[in-house]
């Protein structure tokens, strides 16, 4: 939500800012701009992409070796050139990008505007710069004390770079609940809400720290926290290649995210399963595993398609480990009076790892004593360092807004935790533990052969690329796959599609089937797949479209379907991470075939920071 990017060195900032504002495209994409600084502070800023404010610079040729940028995706005002980022000061002085939700601001906004202060946008952001520029000049300070004492009258979410007229080598940055990494060069410093645009100059990092304000000032950084105190840097190096963020040759970041499935899959298995030795062990799970085992009950908090992944684990732990799970989507968690119970266990699953809604989620649990487990793939994301413990999903950066390679990791850990569990407590078999781990060892490779059902799926997806609804149906484990497959088709081809468990379709949705309407059916063999033939029966019954996605060899979901599509057997509970597969490259080819811009959907953003 928001990209911030900030350059401050010997080189040309404007193209760095511009090359990293494109990389964080998937966090906001309706305006960007950039603030340089050649004489005067000068601020560009344009609606819609990147690309469009890229058109206003290339006819400027601005030089600068200092500048701030931003990428927005609107909370307050709508998109325009006005309230788009960078937002100056009342004297033009000073500007700000801002990333996150000042929840005061109205308050703020009266109060300096009964002081003189005159706004020219509907943002938030632009009340945070002349509160700085306020406090300034009242309390005649440095900038740096400036900031700090904004801050503390400041109520919300905010990662922050600020750049002055006055000094052509300083930078000041802060942050709370929004993300900011400084990546450190010879003699330069990179700023950014992620890693991404920084990682073709300089591998050492530092994770800003919620409540710490750094200060780069004639190449020298410093962070000090919101009392003053000097904190000590920890520089860290990156784990990550450029060719990872990079589309390598697929038109799309999702569908090179879709296809590099196989490889994530087996990151995410390396070192931790050794079916041969009967080896199962997630080296971020010590501590606290014990906790794990003991848990009376399991509560799962999570938003969007990680919630998906937490109705796995739900069926997943219940199975193996039989302790009870509850999913809560993060944003309700919060908001009502949650009974968390002193040794509770939260397991909190986001693929960015700084979704607002599932952190404030295990703030909450974590003041009531709950043990915290993160399941994230951004390493040293908010989330993971809010837990107790975790695992990562190694999945490598998931750039498309839609997740799909973050899913099944997200279940390929989430099964792996609640075999490990199961196993010490004696609730799954020997046998049932060793064929479960060679089932997972072989999980990639199945992945691969259900991708080869691609040219299928491009037919499937011409015939029907054009209807205005999709119903897709599942149970028992396929039920979430369901609810996936109808959440990827909205997110990226703008249809109306809902998921349900397919006995539940004569309660409601029976009524909306006519000779019009694709029914996905997701009927894989396991324990229902007699009933889902039923269903299947049902929905030809009513002249229904049925396109299922059935265990190769089944040749009697062949005889009734329209259209059918052969995935690997495997044991049922690993059965999501394969069944997916076909439902992710549907979505993605009707929203290709309907002109969407697949890795950008309207409206979407990949990483939510504001609640
Ligand atoms: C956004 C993204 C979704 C994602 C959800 C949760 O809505 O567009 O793809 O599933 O946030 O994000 P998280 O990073 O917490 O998994």
């Amino acid at each position: 939500m928001c990209g911030i990017v900030a350059y401050v060195g010997h080189r040309n900032a404007c193209p760095i800012i511009i090359k990293g504002l494109k990389r964080l495209e998937y966090r906001g994409y309706d305006s960007a701009g950039v603030a340089l600084l050649n004489g005067d502070l000068n601020i560009y800023k344009k609606k819609g992409k990147v690309s469009e404010l890229e058109k206003v610079l290339e006819h400027l040729q601005v030089n600068s070796t200092i500048g701030i940028g931003h990428t927005r995706w609107a909370t307050h005002g709508e998109p325009n050139d006005v309230n788009a980022h960078p937002h100056y000061s009342s004297n033009k002085e000073l500007a700000i990008i801002h990333n996150g939700i000042i929840e005061n601001y109205a308050s703020l906004k009266t109060e300096l505007q009964a002081r003189g202060h005159q706004f020219l946008s509907e943002t938030d952001s632009e009340v945070f710069i002349h509160l700085i520029e306020d406090v300034q000049s009242n309390n005649d300070c440095s900038l740096e004390e400036a900031v700090r004492l904004a801050l503390s009258m400041v109520v919300g979410a905010y990662a922050i770079v600020v750049i002055s007229k006055h000094d052509k080598d300083m930078l000041i940055a802060a942050r709370k609940g929004s993300p900011l990494v400084i990546g450190i060069g010879k003699g330069e410093f990179f700023l950014a809400s992620d890693a991404t645009p920084i990682i073709e100059y300089t591998s050492e990092v530092v994770y800003l720290n919620d409540h710490e304000i750094a200060t780069i000032k004639k190449g020298e950084l410093s962070i000090t926290n919101i009392h003053a105190t000097k904190q000590t840097p920890y520089i860290q190096k990156l784990d990550l290649e450029l060719d990872q963020i990079e589309k390598g040759g697929f038109p799309h970041f999702m569908l090179k995210e879709i296809f590099e499935q196989p490889k994530s899959i087996t990151d995410c298995l390396r070192g931790r399963v050794i079916a041969a030795n009967g080896h199962l062990q997630l080296g971020g799970i010590r501590q606290y595993a014990n906790k794990l085992v003991q848990a009376e009950r399991i509560i799962i908090v999570a938003c969007g398609t990680s919630w998906h992944a937490g109705l796995v684990a739900e069926y997943l732990f219940e199975d193996f480990a039989r302790i009870p799970v509850e999913v809560e989507y993060a944003s309700e968690f919060r908001y009502r009076n949650p009974i968390i119970r002193e040794g509770d266990v939260v397991i909190a699953i986001s693929q960015s790892g700084e979704t607002a809604d599932t952190l404030a989620a295990i703030e909450l649990a974590k003041s009531k004593g709950a043990i915290i487990f993160g399941v994230c793939n951004v390493v040293g994301s908010s989330i993971a360092r809010a837990s107790h413990e975790g695992a990562y999903l190694h999945a490598g950066p998931e750039i498309g807004v839609a997740s799909t390679k973050a899913f099944t990791g997200q279940v390929t850990v989430l099964a792996m935790m609640a075999i490990i569990v199961g196993n010490k407590k004696g609730t799954i078999t020997d046998s049932v533990y060793h064929s479960l781990l060679f089932e997972l060892e072989n999980i990639p490779a199945k992945v691969e052969q259900a991708l080869k059902n691609n040219a299928i799926i491009l037919e499937i997806a011409e015939r029907f690329k054009d209807a205005k609804n999709f119903l897709y149906l599942g149970r028992g484990y396929n039920f979430p796959v369901a609810l996936e497959g109808a959440l990827k088709l909205k997110e990226i081809s703008y249809i109306h599609a809902e998921g349900y468990p397919a006995a539940e379709m004569k309660h409601g949705p029976i009524a909306l089937i006519d000779e019009e309407m694709p029914v996905c059916v997701i009927a894989t063999q396991d324990n229902t797949y007699e009933k889902i033939v039923s269903n299947i029966q049902e929905v030809r019954a009513r002249k229904g479209r049925v396109i299922a996605v059935v265990t190769e060899g089944d040749e009697h979901i062949k005889k009734m379907a329209e259209y059918t599509i052969e995935v690997p057997a495997t044991h049922e509970s690993l059965m999501p991470i394969v069944s997916v597969i076909p439902l992710q490259l549907l979505s993605y080819h009707i929203a290709v075939l309907r002109g969407c811009n697949v890795d950008q959907p309207r409206n979407l953003a990949k990483s939510v920071t504001v609640e």
